[in-house]
């Protein structure tokens, strides 16, 4: 270990906790991924970007590192990077708590919340009432760029006797609005996730203050989608995008994606092939939105969901719930399969400094490379070919017996996230085990895989995007070690490129 004269109060520091248990000093903070200066955080809300500003709202407990208390917490970026921490955006207000939704900008203020000459931005939100349990929908405006939101005086937009007729749970199970402006129709358009049904319901509106329902999309109306994956919550629209609570390859919940036609009010899914449908075979990519208002200039979908599916357990303690590092997100016909493909977003190469770039190497399975490099928030790329039957192994965060392994088996073209070592795996029983997810079959020739490493997670992107692994890992700070080695064959690297990332 190398001590810094400036730094060495805080190492004897960070020493001297390390002697009591396995408390982290920095309480495992990452380095350039999103997470709350303090308490709660889950899933983003109303991502969207107004002028040069990247704003991310997200369901933040502000008092405690629990779930509850919900309102929108929010923070502003110029580059998805860099982000500040603002007051929250949404609060709870008369026992109403807000839970996750859309914000949108309404051009021609149809809503009549702005002016013409200054149009508002609309933010939609469920309202719950945790004394009787009831959601309905709500409404909030800004006049000033989304920097203060005022509730509609006129709230709830969709009261729970409206729902009633549309779900069976006693308003228990109708949130999450998204909400955009249908421009062929002329209408704005309201998607809601009805968790306990397994549906989403669509409505519209001519002033977004009114709303009619019009449709709704069963489960047993996707063709090959199956009905043990339920639980649906946090739709998007762009391709129709949900987080079921249940179903997922890894266990759990996970954001599935649908391509179909939408006329305005009703969407026909096309039929869904169980090995496109995951956009993230990991345990910890949930509850997925993505930016609004991206100017066309720019034109890149780009989505980021919360990182943590283990509720309050993640050993962190002033903080818990980190925001995935934001991704793109194309669809992209491979072979013969539509894939999504998700790649972490351009920018983080203005964060990177390189730590060693190799060109042109070919390893046996007695010889490691990377093996003097040390970093705990990195991004890793490699690019290789492999003999037929042989196996990458890259091993990041290693140190003492901790390694989270990251594997690309040639035999079966699958990739996978090992994380039987990576660390603390005692807070929750899901913490532990092998994810794995496989690469489009054209992708296995010259295989790419690009990995994200921070203070306390892994975010693996396997061919051109279509195999995405992302957990959480807990190592202990001196686990800083890597090793890139393959086993029965070579491996032929046409580049391997490793660089620090920090802020
Ligand atoms: C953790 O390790 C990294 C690099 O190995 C170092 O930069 C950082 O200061 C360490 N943090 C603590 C709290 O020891
Ligand atoms: C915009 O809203 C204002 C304030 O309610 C209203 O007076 C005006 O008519 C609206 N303009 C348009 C174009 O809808
Ligand atoms: C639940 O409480 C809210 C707020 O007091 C009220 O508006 C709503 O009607 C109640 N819902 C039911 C089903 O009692
Ligand atoms: C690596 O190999 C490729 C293809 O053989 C060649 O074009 C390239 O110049 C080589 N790069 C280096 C740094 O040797
Ligand atoms: C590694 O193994 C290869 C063949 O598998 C052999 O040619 C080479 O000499 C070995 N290198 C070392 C350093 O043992
Ligand atoms: C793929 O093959 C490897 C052996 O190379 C094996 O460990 C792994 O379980 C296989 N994965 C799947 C999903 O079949």
């Amino acid at each position: 270990m190398i001590f810094q004269k400036s730094t060495v109060t805080i190492k004897t520091l960070s020493l001297a906790l390390a002697l009591v248990g396995p408390a982290v000093a920095d309480d495992y903070r990452p380095a350039f991924h999103f997470c709350p200066a303090e308490n709660w955080m889950n899933e983003p809300n109303g991502l969207i970007k107004i002028d040069s500003t990247w704003h991310l709202f997200y369901q933040a407990d502000p008092t405690a590192n629990v779930w509850g208390n919900e309102c929108w917490g929010h923070a502003t970026s110029s580059d998805l990077l860099h982000w500040d921490h603002l007051p929250v955006a949404i609060p709870v207000e008369n026992g109403i708590e807000s839970f996750t939704g859309t914000s949108y900008y309404d051009g021609d203020n149809t809503s009549g919340l702005g002016t013409s000459s200054n149009p508002p931005y609309l933010a939609f939100f469920t309202g719950y009432t945790s004394l009787n349990e009831t959601q309905d929908q709500r409404l909030a405006y800004s006049t000033d760029l989304g920097t203060t939101w005022f509730k509609f005086p006129g709230n709830p937009i969709i009261s729970a006797p409206q729902e009633a007729p549309h779900d069976t749970t006693g308003g228990r199970e109708s949130r999450d609005p998204k909400v955009f402006f249908h421009v062929s129709s002329g209408k704005w358009v309201m998607v809601l996730a009805h968790g306990g049904q397994d549906k989403l319901t669509f409505w519209t509106s001519l002033d977004a203050k009114s709303w009619t329902w019009v449709s709704e999309l069963l489960s047993s109306q996707i063709e090959g989608f199956s009905n043990s994956i339920s639980g649906w919550e946090v739709p998007d629209i762009w391709v129709v995008i949900f987080t079921p609570a249940q179903g997922s390859p890894p266990g759990g919940n996970g954001v599935v994606a649908l391509t179909g036609s939408f006329d305005g009010e009703t969407f026909v899914a096309d039929p869904v092939d169980s090995s496109t449908l995951w956009l993230d075979y990991g345990r910890d990519f949930d509850g997925a939105l993505s930016w609004e208002n991206v100017p066309a200039s720019d034109g890149r979908r780009i989505i980021a969901a919360v990182m943590n599916s283990y509720g309050s357990n993640p050993p962190t303690n002033i903080w818990k719930g980190m925001l995935s590092f934001p991704r793109t997100l194309t669809l992209k016909r491979i072979g013969s399969k539509q894939y999504f493909l998700q790649q972490p977003v351009a920018e983080l190469s203005t964060i990177d400094s390189t730590l060693t770039s190799i060109q042109n190497q070919t390893i046996a399975p007695n010889q490691t490379l990377l093996s003097s490099i040390r970093g705990t928030s990195l991004d890793v790329r490699i690019v290789f070919r492999i003999d037929s039957g042989a196996t990458l192994s890259l091993a990041v965060r290693k140190g003492g017996s901790e390694q989270t392994v990251i594997r690309y088996s040639q035999l079966n073209s699958t990739l996978s996230v090992d994380r039987t070592a990576s660390g603390d795996i005692s807070y929750d029983p899901a913490a532990k085990g092998v994810h794995s997810a496989q690469l489009a079959q054209e992708n296995t020739e010259l295989v790419h895989i690009w990995v994200l490493v921070d203070t306390c997670s892994v975010e693996v992107f396997g061919g051109q995007g279509e195999a995405v692994i992302s957990d959480l890992i807990f190592p202990s700070n001196s686990s800083d070690g890597l090793s890139l080695e393959v086993f029965g064959g070579t491996a032929t690297f046409q580049s391997v490129t490793v660089s620090s990332v920090s802020l």
